[in-house]
């Protein structure tokens, strides 16, 4: 197994380009299963997400082309050939499940292991069958497995009782090619649903409202394949801005897109960070800054993310006074704070609040990634803590960060990706 070792390394400096959006992609790629010719997409991210996204598609059928030196993708689907997708693939990744959708749309049957729960919770896809359900199809729930069957699926109006992302997108694009038009109410406004339903329009799709609260869709006969660049991650983003925060830095951030992280400006903003935004992208300012605490609650988009819940604590840990974090979408997302705590932070929590005593010193020392983004966050850490830090399970990391040591080593970071050696015993 490999590791990071992170060195304390003073402010980071420089500038970094923001890659394309896991987030965006996985939906996307699975979108393709929605037509028989090659899709092209740009700006794909190159992680170990998609390239099980990648494979699993190929089991389904489909002819996948990486171009990674070219940040490409070419997958078309002339026929899926296996309507269930192999749980080995899916118990590495819960974006699987984005299969889903497509393949009740395209063949009226679709198989899926359950993707069990996580690290942050136990992510169950109730609000994805219920959509599949509203939409006509019979769903039958075996021993780990879940089939939905439908004959011809017809245009809905459903109301989700959580704007869950995964579901809002399963359920747009089970929708797509349904007769007649479907109107589903309180769904993810997330930046990912629009990439997806732009994508979706420009193959043929009717889609309106990716991006409110309400998406109307009228169903069409056939989509085409198309070329589609995905939108920049706002959550890599919001992990270099906080980077540039956490070691009192300066960092440019090039192709970022201030609209999709307008919370995290905000939050950083109030604790005393200099942001603009410039023609060549988002400055973010730390350097001789008197930072003060704050408070920030997560919530769906447009609050503030819950992906960047970790990240941003780490930096609170950082800053004189105290500092609550509520994490309200995920039942299990504070596993970080008992490794921040090994490295000397003052953490309290109940439930799905913490209470941060900010401004001791942190100190280098091993700590393990317990998600991807709280690996992130275990970085971050390093590079202001006293010493050395060993980040373990660092495979989280490399599923949602493209190049991410050479980023933060050009910025000044002191990073290294070693191999655990394996004791013998
Ligand atoms: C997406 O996960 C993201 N993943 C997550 O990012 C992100 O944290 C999450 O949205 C919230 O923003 C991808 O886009 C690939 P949800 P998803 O369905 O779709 C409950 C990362 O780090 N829920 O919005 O799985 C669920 O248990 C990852 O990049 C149900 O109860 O999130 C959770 O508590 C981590 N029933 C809440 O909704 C369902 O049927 C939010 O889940 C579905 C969800």
């Amino acid at each position: 197994m490999a590791k990071f070792l992170v060195k304390n390394s003073g402010p980071l400096k420089g500038e970094v380009y923001i890659s394309g959006s896991k987030n965006a992609v996985l939906p996307i790629m699975a979108a393709t299963l929605l037509c028989e010719e090659k899709c092209e997409i740009t700006d794909a991210p190159r992680l170990r997400d998609v390239d099980v996204m990648c494979n699993m598609l190929r089991r389904i059928g489909a002819e996948v082309i990486e171009d990674y030196d070219g940040n490409r993708l070419y997958i078309g689907t002339k026929v899926i050939s296996d309507k269930e997708a192999p749980y080995a693939l899916v118990s590495k990744m819960r974006a699987s499940v984005l299969v889903m959708g497509p393949i009740l749309a395209r063949t009226g049957r679709v198989r899926m292991p359950l993707p069990g729960g996580c690290a942050i919770g136990a992510r169950p896809i109730d609000l994805h069958l219920k959509g599949f359900a509203a939409l006509g199809a019979r769903i039958e729930e075996g021993k780990g497995y879940v089939e939905a069957v439908a004959d011809k699926l017809q245009g809905c109006n459903l109301y989700l009782d959580f704007p869950s992302v995964g579901a809002t997108e399963n359920i747009i694009m089970a929708a797509v090619l349904a007769e007649g038009t479907s109107v589903i109410e309180n769904v993810a406004q997330e930046p990912e649903i629009v990439d997806l339903a732009n994508f979706l329009n420009k193959m043929g799709a009717k889609i309106k409202g990716a991006g409110t609260d309400t998406i109307k869709i009228e169903g069409v006969k056939k989509l085409n394949a198309v070329c589609h660049s995905v939108i920049p991650d706002r959550i890599e983003t919001g992990t270099f801005m906080v980077a540039a925060a956490i070691t009192r830095g300066n960092i440019l951030l090039r192709n970022a897109l201030p609209d999709h992280v307008k919370p995290i400006i905000a939050k950083l903003k109030e604790c005393g960070v200099e942001i603009y935004d410039t023609f060549d992208g988002l400055i973010v300012n730390a350097e001789n800054a008197k930072l003060v605490a704050t408070d920030i609650k997560t919530l769906p988009y447009p609050g503030f993310p819950t992906d960047m819940q970790s990240i941003f604590m780490a930096f609170l840990t950082t800053i004189d006074g105290e500092s609550n974090v509520h994490e309200t979408v995920f039942e299990n997302r504070f596993m970080h704070v008992a490794e921040l705590e090994r490295m000397g932070a003052d953490i309290v929590t109940e439930d799905r609040r913490a209470i941060i005593k900010g401004g001791k010193p942190l100190k280098g020392t091993s700590v393990f990634a317990t998600d991807l983004r709280a690996g992130a966050a275990m970085v971050l850490a390093g590079f202001v803590a006293e010493g050395e830090t060993e980040v373990s399970e660092i495979y989280h990391i490399e599923r949602g960060y493209e190049r991410f040591i050479d980023k933060l080593k050009a910025l000044g970071g002191s990073i290294e990706r070693v191999e655990e050696k394996v004791k013998e015993v």
